[in-house]
């Protein structure tokens, strides 16, 4: 079978790396793609949101399985468009993909569904909003409704601040329509982690956990990024949370997907917050992680198209994942400057040298290929992943791996899995 894989980050190497170990796959393309995917697929110059030019090429090149990294094409409807030319394609449909695409509606579901989260209020107009953020008092959360590539979230210990971030979102309109309402909610307090479950409609197989570290410096200090580093597994989350958080988020979304007419297929990544309460939804993405998939995936023995295609084919029920005892860290390495201006175009050295220490991958995230030159081409550069015996085998092997590796101004946070070490 051949397989498209839409996205071009770290989340779609990894989903490339494993996908092309699989006996049932003999050849794999990416859209667009980066330096390192382009060692282990065809990369297709096509970009991830072109979804009439995607289908296009599944038709021309007889694309057995199409899996979509990102939440853009999914949250545009790329599932519909295929499943109508008859096209086998791993994600939810438009409607589902709403759970991410629009807050508002992702947090309407969960009340509908009982589901725990934080309480909130959905906003169109501004001088409501900012009254009610007045009346409510901090410490609060503003969200953007719509996708704002993850920088839609203002986490306020001031109304001012709260004022202030709903005029960047509402009145500067800073993330375009995805302003039009916002939600405002209770700032949860405890510690997060990400479950992410594959799911066919009915039957949910929820994978192995993970944490994401969002903050851009040592000690969650600095702005959200897009994710500096992840481990595998998350000891917070134990066998209790897990089944918690199948029982009283998971299934219901599935129950409440299908009783609003859209069965949810796909991944449902469940962003959660780990309160005195149990655990509560922060977001729900619907697609893979992003660093989360490159631990999560280092540690999948399995292979990794029995389950895609068993949502696809909604035999989800009849498959088993094996994982790796070992536990995994991803250190991103981000260019200087990064979530903020940074450069692109560094020449990047030292990959081979790291992977040759054994144990350790490089997804790349953000690279391009400069006449025979690997530079660097966004800001999070590389994940570089190990597995090791304990957590802190993984990490410092990790490290390890991630000084080998040269780029001007790289920047990388030197505490990923320091929490689960603690622990
Ligand atoms: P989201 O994109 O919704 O996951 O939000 C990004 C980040 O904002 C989360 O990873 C949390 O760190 C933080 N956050 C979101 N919602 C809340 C909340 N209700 N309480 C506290 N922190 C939150
Ligand atoms: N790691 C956070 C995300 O993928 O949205």
């Amino acid at each position: 079978m051949k397989v498209l894989v839409v996205g071009g980050g770290g989340r779609e190497h990894a989903l490339v790396w494993k996908i092309a170990q699989s006996p049932l796959v003999d050849r794999i393309f990416c859209a667009p793609g980066n330096a390192g995917i382009a060692r282990e697929a065809d990369v297709v110059d096509i970009g991830a949101e072109d979804i009439k030019a995607l289908v296009a090429f599944a038709r021309d090149n007889e694309i057995g399985l199409t899996v979509a990294g990102p939440e853009a094409p999914l949250v545009a409807g790329i599932v519909d468009a295929f499943e109508k030319e008859g096209f086998k394609i791993f994600g939810p449909r438009q409607h589902a993909a709403a759970l991410e695409g629009s807050k508002a509606y992702s947090k309407m579901l969960m009340k509908s569904a009982g589901i725990p989260t934080a309480r909130f209020k959905i906003f169109n107009e501004l001088s409501a909003a900012k009254d009610y953020a007045e009346a409510v008092d901090a410490p609060l959360v503003v969200k953007a409704s719509g996708l704002a590539a993850g920088k839609g979230v203002y986490v306020c210990s001031t109304v001012k601040e709260a004022h202030e971030a709903i005029d960047a979102v509402m009145k500067e309109r800073i993330f375009g329509s995805a302003g039009d309402s916002v939600v405002i909610e209770e700032c949860l307090r405890g510690e997060e982690a990400s479950i992410l479950a594959f799911m066919d409609g009915h039957a949910i197989f929820t994978m192995e956990s993970s944490q994401d570290h969002k903050r851009a410096f040592d000690g969650d200090s600095g702005p959200n990024t897009g994710g500096m580093g992840a481990y595998s597994p998350a000891p917070i989350v134990t066998e209790r949370i897990t089944r918690q958080v199948e029982r009283d988020i998971l299934v219901p979304v599935a129950y409440a997907a299908n009783r609003d007419g859209c069965p949810y297929r796909g991944i449902l990544y469940a962003g959660i917050m780990i309160t005195h309460e149990g655990a509560k939804v922060l977001e729900f993405n619907v697609r893979f992680g992003d660093p989360e998939t490159q631990p999560v995936l280092m540690r999948m023995k399995t292979d990794i198209v029995e389950p895609i295609m068993a949502c696809v084919e909604g035999d989800l029920a009849d498959i088993d994942i094996l994982w790796d005892d070992r536990a995994s860290v991803c250190v991103v390495m981000a260019a200087g400057g990064y979530p903020g201006k940074y450069e692109s175009g560094k020449e990047i050295t030292g990959i081979e040298e790291a992977e040759a220490l054994g144990d350790v991958k490089v997804f790349h995230a953000g690279t391009a290929d400069a006449q025979g030159t690997l530079v660097t081409d966004g800001g999070r550069v590389l994940g570089v992943t190990a597995v090791g015996e304990t957590i802190e085998a993984a990490k410092a092997r990790a490290y390890e791996a991630v000084e080998k590796i040269h780029f001007q101004d790289a920047h990388y946070r030197t505490d990923i899995a320091d929490k689960a070490i603690g622990r």
